[in-house]
């Protein structure tokens, strides 16, 4: 059993996760609502508070990336810079800030989307950051510290999340979450590092 950090864990994708980490001794976090540890991932020193309460930790599963959804012809710079701190830099600090902290071997998990991939309208700041994520995980699996592995879970839209998304995603195939919660559950319990591990229909 590992002790893992679910950062997120009351969204979709949270949930989606959790149903891969039944074996695992699971700590909760996210910026409201009822987790064990409230977190900003934009906020370094949020961050920093988190790891430094929850002591030993063996895995850190971040679900969170918040993005801005608008044409690229009328997305202004701040909303480009909301999606950038949260879905880009909000992850690869909990990356940085974490490496410092996490057990040896342990394992870095972080979400990107199948935007990257399968553009549509409205969602460049999704797809830019997601395809930014999926780059940073290949590269830097290359100089983690004490055989730390690190992976993304790169999911199609959620059977959970189509009657929000469904509209935007005309021909896509919606998956179970439980689905991608095995996606989860490959990067935290397998060997897998530098992985982009995708869940499409
Ligand atoms: N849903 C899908 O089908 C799907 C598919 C592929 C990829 N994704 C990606 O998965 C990620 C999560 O999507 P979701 O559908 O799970 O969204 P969601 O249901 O809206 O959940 C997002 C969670 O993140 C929390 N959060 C937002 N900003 C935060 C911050 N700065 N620090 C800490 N927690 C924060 C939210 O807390 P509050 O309630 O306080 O706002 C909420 O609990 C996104 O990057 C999305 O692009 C989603």
């Amino acid at each position: 059993m590992k002790t893992v950090i679910l950062i997120g864990a009351l969204g979709k994708m949270g949930q989606a996760a959790l149903t891969g980490l039944g074996r695992h001794k699971v700590i909760t976090a996210g910026r409201s609502g009822d987790v064990d540890h409230l977190v900003d991932i934009t906020d370094e020193q949020s961050i920093e508070a988190l790891y430094q309460k929850v002591g030993h930790f063996d895995s850190v599963v971040n679900t969170v990336g918040f993005c801005e959804y608008a044409n690229f012809t009328e997305m202004t710079e701040a909303q480009w810079m909301t999606t950038v701190m949260s879905k880009m830099m909000g992850q690869i600090n909990l990356v940085r800030i974490g490496q410092k902290y996490i057990a040896d071997a342990g394992s870095f998990t972080l979400i990107s989307g199948i935007l990257n991939v399968k553009p549509i309208p409205y969602a460049i700041a999704d797809a830019t950051t997601s395809g930014a994520i999926d780059t940073f995980v290949k590269c830097v699996a290359l100089e983690m510290p004490r055989s730390t592995r690190i992976n993304v879970v790169n999911p199609t839209v959620l059977e959970e999340a189509w009657d929000v998304y469904g509209e935007m995603m005309p021909g896509f195939e919606p998956v179970p979450g439980k689905r991608v919660g095995k996606a989860f559950e490959r990067s935290v319990d397998g060997f897998l590092t530098g992985e982009v591990i995708f869940v499409d229909a």
